[in-house]
């Protein structure tokens, strides 16, 4: 699952699409956290889809990852500001990607 300490485990390595990227990354293989308030461990998704089918707000975005080893799309937290901290996409998620921190 992904690391909920993340942000102090982590360096922030950069940003793409708007969006924080936390370290270490060497793609194709390896990609990182995307994301700070919803966060999405890009080297667990494995493109199940759930999290942006069922978030009701639209937080998620599909971005190309061509290489990576577990699948060549990920979901991009591209409106994370506008996250109502439901919790349904960490829920959902069958490989614990996801880590929203409420509040
Ligand atoms: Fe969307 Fe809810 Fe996940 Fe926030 S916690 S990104 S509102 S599904
Ligand atoms: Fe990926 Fe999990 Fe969403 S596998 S697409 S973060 S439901």
């Amino acid at each position: 699952p992904i690391d909920p300490n993340f942000e102090t485990n982590r360096e922030r390595v950069g940003e793409e699409n708007g969006v924080t990227v936390w370290g270490p990354v060497d793609p194709p293989e390896q990609l990182g956290i995307h994301g700070t308030h919803v966060a999405v461990d890009y080297d667990i998704c494995i493109a199940d889809g759930a999290c942006l089918e069922d978030c009701p707000v639209d937080v998620f975005t599909w971005v190309d990852s061509p290489g990576h080893p577990e699948s060549e799309i990920k979901v991009e937290p591209t409106h994370e500001d506008q996250c109502i901290d439901c919790m349904l996409c960490v829920d959902v998620c069958p490989v614990d990607a996801i880590d929203v921190d409420p509040g």
